[in-house]
């Protein structure tokens, strides 16, 4: 490969905004390192990049073992630049159980803080780099469906948020891109979604805030401006809309 070619590695590719991510970094002259569980919907992935790809089978669940296949990949891509940590589960746990709310804890906080970590070791040593990683608006208030879940959200937030100013003085970007609804496995079939967008237009528009070195970005970005407000309004007025929300959606479901 050349000296010249850019490279990015998605964590979580097989699905989702993942898999239109690395369509879109492929299509933009990327070699592509998909990682996942599932090495067949990768090699059906790869039949459909443009460019050059890498393929290694990861388990977020465990972490050391992501780490180290993660390292190996890098090498084998001769590096990276853009390292985007996208790997997630929602879990709706409305009887709180633990195997669900640990699972989601460990893959969407606990892997993004083990792999961000690695990312940054490995981009101040080559001082420069992207870490790009997929929080949510999940994470400006809690749920009392999927506690997990936001909190996991939050955590990611506020990690890249540390992150940054940790790096503030280095080449080294950190973007938190947080999507509201987006048309994947992960929310399909749920009612009452508004402003939902197809996982290429999330993927396009996280392409452009890398390319702009933006440190936020919300998809779409109107999401800013709602999450201004929602983040604001008081405990117990969110508490009164969540439970008429779920009032509602339990005759939905029903119907
Ligand atoms: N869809 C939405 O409305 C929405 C909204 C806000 C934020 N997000 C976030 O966007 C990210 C992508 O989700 P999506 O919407 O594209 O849903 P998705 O299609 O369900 O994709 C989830 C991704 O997470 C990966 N993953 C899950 N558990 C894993 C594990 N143990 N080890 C390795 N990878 C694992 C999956 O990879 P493999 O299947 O290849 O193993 C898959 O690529 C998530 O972090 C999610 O929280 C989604």
């Amino acid at each position: 490969m050349k000296e010249s070619q850019k490279r990015a590695i998605i964590i979580g590719t097989s699905t989702g905004i993942g898999r239109a991510l690395a369509k879109k970094l492929s299509a933009e002259g990327y070699a592509v390192g998909l990682t996942g569980r599932f090495p067949e919907k990768m090699k059906e992935l790869q039949q459909e990049l443009a460019g050059e790809s890498f393929v290694r089978v990861i388990d977020a669940l465990d972490l050391r073992h992501a780490t180290h296949e993660l390292s190996n990949m890098i090498m084998e891509m001769g590096g990276v630049d853009i390292l985007v940590i996208n790997a997630g589960v929602l879990h709706p746990n409305p009887e709180l159980r633990w195997d669900l709310e640990e699972e989601t804890i460990r893959v969407n906080a606990m892997a993004f803080a083990g792999i961000a970590n690695l990312a940054v070791r490995y981009f101040l040593q080559k001082n420069g780099g992207c870490i790009v990683g997929i929080s949510s608006v999940a994470g400006h208030r809690g749920s009392g469906r999927s506690p997990a879940y936001n909190a996991s959200k939050a955590f990611m937030m506020n990690y890249m948020e540390g992150l940054r100013q940790k790096l503030s003085t280095t080449p080294i970007k950190v973007v938190d891109v947080r999507p509201g609804f987006v048309d994947t496995a992960m929310i399909r079939g749920r009612k009452g979604l508004f402003g939902v967008v197809s996982p290429e237009k999330a993927a396009d528009d996280i392409f452009r805030a890398i390319q702009k070195g933006k440190r936020i970005v919300y998809v779409p970005s109107w999401w800013a401006a709602v999450m201004g407000v929602f983040k604001r309004i008081p405990e117990s007025l969110y508490h009164w809309g969540y439970w008429r929300y779920i009032a509602w959606d339990t005759k939905a479901q029903k119907s």
